[in-house]
């Protein structure tokens, strides 16, 4: 992939983690638990192949910042690992302050540490990573 595509790929990811957030979000307020699993299950899904996109940008852009980068991504996806594997034997109230803390962790490092990334991007290929 080249540096273009990858930015294409990562611009449309952020889009649909915002959106599956904010989906999260509606769901925990009603106590939708059946769609909250499903839509967790989703995000994982989300996260991995969004990580590793990244994670391969910055390899072919030469990132500075790469490893602690990557080292939030390892963290926020262990977490919802351990979220998802908990609601298989949890109720949704006992998991929801985790649920809430990793989504409020994911929107922060899209407007930080993927920010960081961008700027970075944009000044050494002036392509911009949203
Ligand atoms: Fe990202
Ligand atoms: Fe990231």
């Amino acid at each position: 992939m080249t540096p273009k595509e990858h930015v294409d790929h990562i611009v449309r990811d952020h889009a649909e983690i915002a959106d599956l957030v904010a989906r999260l979000r509606s769901a925990l307020e009603r106590g939708d638990q059946r769609e909250m699993k499903s839509l967790l299950l989703a995000l994982q899904m989300l996260e991995a192949k969004h990580y590793a996109t990244e994670e391969a940008l910055m390899r072919v852009v030469a990132y500075d910042g790469a490893e602690a980068h990557r080292a939030e991504h390892a963290t926020m996806l262990d977490t919802l690992k351990r979220i998802n594997e908990a609601l298989v034997w949890e109720n949704l109230a006992t998991v929801s302050p985790q649920v809430v803390a990793h989504l409020e962790a994911a929107l922060a490092h899209m407007i930080d540490a993927d920010q960081t990334l961008n700027r970075f991007v944009s000044g050494n290929t002036g392509l911009a990573a949203g």
